[in-house]
């Protein structure tokens, strides 16, 4: 868990009246629109809204990929977006990405230890015991270790994908629809492998997503955006206990959060469908 000298938890996210107003060709869009936000240090936060709302603009400026325009994002004392910055991405924040983005050319090994030993962190066999100490922790045997991407299944990649972000010791995850692409299974048993890597890092996740059962399933909180110009318009606690398995999905409980995010989310989507009648009209 990361915590400071004085034993205060690190990882707290501050989107404090964020705007994004993209500009290509001298064409305004304007993405996101006074979006506040205070996720706490070891919270699990999923972001939901409809397509286009500006979910993955809020995350590029987290991660330090695409500045804000306006307002300002904290992690913990430090601005990490605000015009008034120059923006870089930093290990404190790892992306885990929805297309997938190991090396192909890199074993499981070579992937997972590129980033520390790049940047100078950590020696290769440092880097390598270091990565052989989190997949025994985290359950991802270490017999795939020489294995090339390609020879991997996708649930596993993402795995894979995981312990690269978490070597590097990072404040906070962020991960945009990681899972979109798997078969339910998988999916469902990627659910479980986060949950538990969530239980032993306490790490801050930021995780966007269109899968409402996802979202109950492994949230915290769910911060539920507006059709865009995004804000965020609700925030509705999942009061389920840890540690949660699949069992919950069968709950009286989970089944009243999810329809009350959906009911939330449609009312957005149906905004967001009808501008787009009227632009057709
Ligand atoms: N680089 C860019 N230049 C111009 N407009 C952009 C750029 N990136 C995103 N947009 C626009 O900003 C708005 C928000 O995009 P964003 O990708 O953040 O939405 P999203 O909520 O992640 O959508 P989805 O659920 O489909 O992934 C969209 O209208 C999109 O077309
Ligand atoms: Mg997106």
């Amino acid at each position: 868990m990361e915590s400071k000298p004085d034993g205060k938890r690190q990882g707290r996210i501050l989107i404090d009246h964020v705007e994004k107003v993209y500009d290509p060709e001298g064409v305004n869009v304007h993405a996101c629109r006074d979006c506040n936000a205070d996720i706490q240090p070891g919270e699990f936060a999923m972001v939901v809204g409809p397509s286009g709302c500006g979910k993955t603009t809020l995350l590029n400026a987290i991660a330090g990929f695409d500045n804000a325009t306006g307002g300002a994002i904290y992690l913990d004392e430090e601005k990490i977006a605000a015009p008034d910055i120059v923006q870089s991405p930093g290990a404190d924040r790892m992306v885990v990405f929805q297309g997938g983005a190991l090396f192909p050319w890199k074993t499981v090994m070579g992937n997972i230890t590129y980033g520390p030993v790049m940047q100078g962190k950590m020696r290769v066999n440092e880097a390598v015991k270091e990565a052989r100490e989190l997949m025994d922790r985290l359950g991802l045997s270490q017999e795939i270790e020489r294995l090339y991407p390609d020879n991997l299944s996708s649930g596993m990649k993402r795995q894979v994908e995981i312990i690269r972000a978490l070597i590097n010791d990072p404040k906070v995850l962020l991960l945009d629809e990681p899972f979109r692409a798997l078969d339910n299974i998988s999916k469902g048993l990627m659910h479980e492998y986060l949950l538990s890597v969530f239980e032993l890092t306490q790490k801050t996740i930021f995780f966007i997503t269109h899968d409402l059962d996802e979202a109950v399933f492994l949230a915290d909180r769910i911060f539920v955006m507006t059709t865009r110009p995004g804000t965020f318009k609700a925030v509705i606690e999942v009061d389920i206990p840890r540690p949660r398995d699949f069992r919950v999905l069968a709950t009286e409980r989970f089944v009243e959060i999810r329809e009350h995010v959906k009911a939330e989310v449609e009312e957005e989507s149906m905004k967001a469908f009808e501008a787009g009648e009227r632009e057709l009209a």
